[in-house]
């Protein structure tokens, strides 16, 4: 019988220090786009994409995770009391019943890499996938990792993400040699974690969606320290690639990147215009506020 992807991992024990002092006891993923923390639009992606399993690799500061996704009786019941059923919809609707959450723990930020290598135990000997929720990807519909479930169960290699990145930011990225290249899938000829623009294939860059096999976990028990001292991903799928095929997938849909101030703004902007409850109030603000501008954004946004 065809393996699907029923696993994800969720790697957030990372510090979040683009973002102090927001993150100084919130978890950066905790960060909200309008109404939703980050990590939330990350679950809902990966739930709409069919996983079943939904695996937090956190650290002590990121309780504020377990307790988004876990069961808050005392709000349920003060909501029912009140008759919000709407409200009350929307608060048991964030885990859906047929989900799981698993949390395991990262005991130091080793990177990565170590991060994915924590969930082994959990994940066991089934391919899987990996989201960073700081990358935010708007698809419409069709969200990224349901793309990228469909080319893996046709082609059964593992796949990454990417997209085109300007040349000199390829020292932020994981970045992919294509090779053979069919529509939005190239083969993977080689990656190298954060090249310095000089000494890149490409400009093409992974960003935060992958779907692994589980024979990456054993190149993750044995690579040195990589790129900035940590135990990188990148360079475990690079030893993966003497054994596997791996894919580059160039994803439909734009990306946000919600680590950094600039991305983050651009993101609740977007997503604001598109919220049903707030774009139309939101829209007139603009126009009255920048004029021309919001005229500018009403028209883009009408095309
Ligand atoms: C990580 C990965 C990198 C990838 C990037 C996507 O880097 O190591 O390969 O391209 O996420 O956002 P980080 O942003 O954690 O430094």
């Amino acid at each position: 019988m065809e393996k699907i992807i029923k696993k994800a991992v969720f790697p957030v024990a990372g510090l979040g220090t683009r973002f102090l002092p927001a993150t100084k006891a919130n978890p950066k993923e905790m960060l909200t786009v309008v109404d939703k923390p980050l990590i939330q639009y990350a679950a809902e992606e990966a739930v709409n994409a069919g996983i079943e399993e939904l695996i937090f690799v956190t650290s002590s500061s990121k309780r504020a995770i377990e307790d988004h996704f876990d069961k808050n009786y005392e709000l349920e019941s003060e909501l029912e009391k009140k008759g919000k059923t709407e409200l009350l919809r929307i608060v048991q609707e964030v885990v859906p019943a047929n989900v799981t959450c698993v949390y395991v723990r990262q005991p130091e930020a080793l990177g990565l890499g170590h991060a994915v290598l924590c969930a082994k135990p959990v994940v066991g000997d089934e391919p899987f996938a990996v989201i960073l929720a700081d990358d935010l990807i708007n698809c419409g519909g069709n969200c990224v990792l349901g793309q990228m479930a469909s080319v893996y169960n046709d082609q059964h290699a593992s796949i990454l993400g990417v997209e085109e990145v300007p040349v000199d930011e390829t020292d932020k990225y994981g970045i992919v040699d294509p090779g053979e290249t069919d529509g939005r899938i190239s083969q993977v000829r080689s990656i190298v974690e954060k090249p310095a623009p000089e000494d890149a294939r490409s400009n093409l860059a992974v960003v935060g969606r992958y779907i692994l096999t589980p024979a990456i976990f054993k190149y993750l028990e044995k690579i040195p320290r990589g790129a900035g001292g940590e135990i990188q991903l990148t360079d475990a799928i690079e030893e993966l690639l003497a054994e596997e095929r791996v894919l580059a997938y160039r994803f439909a849909g734009k990306r946000y990147d919600c680590g950094s101030k600039l991305g983050y703004l651009q993101a609740t902007i977007e997503f604001a215009l598109e919220h049903p409850e707030l774009r139309e109030a939101f829209l007139e603000y603009l126009m009255s506020e920048f004029g021309q501008a919001g005229k500018g954004l009403l028209k883009a946004i009408n095309d």
